[in-house]
């Protein structure tokens, strides 16, 4: 459920990413409406590639134990920074520091799948991902889509309490080439697909730890 905060930029607004996302030209969504949030110290804004490239750089070598060889590391090229501009990159910050980035992209008309999230490890622990999370379904429901996807590695327990206690099913598991195993989690933003996904695919009763689907507000 969105919350409505107020909020006093202590930093001057960064400019808006120069070309539309994909969620802006195929949903309308301008994030821009929406944002900033603030969550304790933490500012969320939107950000571009050329904010989310140094954090990269300087973090996911160890947050994601990329160093090691054990991932195909694929160098930036033209293709790949201009899907970097169709992403929504959100870039949590602590005065001009950032401490975190969020990027997701929808993947078909009502499916928006969250790519990458991270925060440096004194950040963690302290609920800013849920609570940043929140802020995120109400305006892609309000955009129409129906549920959003992430993948996460079985071995992550953070992020994967994480999305439990988002309400998020675990609706597949996988192996990929690039990432190993996985699980998928789908957050769903609507009663009609989760009910056909727990009708169709789940022996057991939905247990999401949300108050039953008739209590939801849809807002
Ligand atoms: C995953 C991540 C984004 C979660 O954000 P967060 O703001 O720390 O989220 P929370 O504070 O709600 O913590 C998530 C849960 O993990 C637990 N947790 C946090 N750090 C942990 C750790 N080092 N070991 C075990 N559990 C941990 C929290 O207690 C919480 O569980 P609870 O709700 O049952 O108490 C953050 O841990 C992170 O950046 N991790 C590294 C990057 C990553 O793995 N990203 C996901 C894959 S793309």
């Amino acid at each position: 459920m969105t919350q409505h905060v107020h909020y006093t930029p202590a930093i001057p607004r960064r400019p808006r990413p120069q070309s539309p996302s994909l969620s802006q030209r195929l949903w309308g969504l301008d994030w821009e409406s929406v944002l900033p949030w603030q969550i304790d110290d933490v500012v969320v804004e939107l950000g571009s590639l050329e904010e989310a490239l140094p954090f990269m750089r300087d973090h996911y070598t160890e947050i994601f134990s990329l160093g090691d060889g054990r991932f195909y590391g694929e160098m930036m090229s033209e293709a790949k920074r201009r899907f970097f501009a169709e992403m929504d990159i959100f870039v949590l910050r602590v005065a001009t520091e950032t401490v975190g980035l969020i990027m997701g992209h929808p993947t078909d008309w009502s499916t928006y799948y969250l790519r990458s999230g991270a925060l440096l490890a004194e950040y963690r622990a302290r609920a800013v991902m849920p609570r940043l999370m929140e802020h995120v379904y109400g305006p892609l429901r309000d955009a129409g889509v129906e549920r959003i996807e992430t993948d996460a590695s079985p071995s992550n327990q953070p992020v994967i309490r994480l999305h439990l206690s988002q309400g998020a099913m675990v609706t597949a598991t996988g192996n990929s080439e690039r990432w190993g195993a996985f699980v998928r989690f789908t957050k769903f933003l609507n009663e009609e697909p989760q009910d056909v996904f727990a009708r169709q695919f789940c022996a057991m009763p939905v247990h999401t730890g949300l108050p039953p689907a008739k209590d939801r507000s849809r807002s």
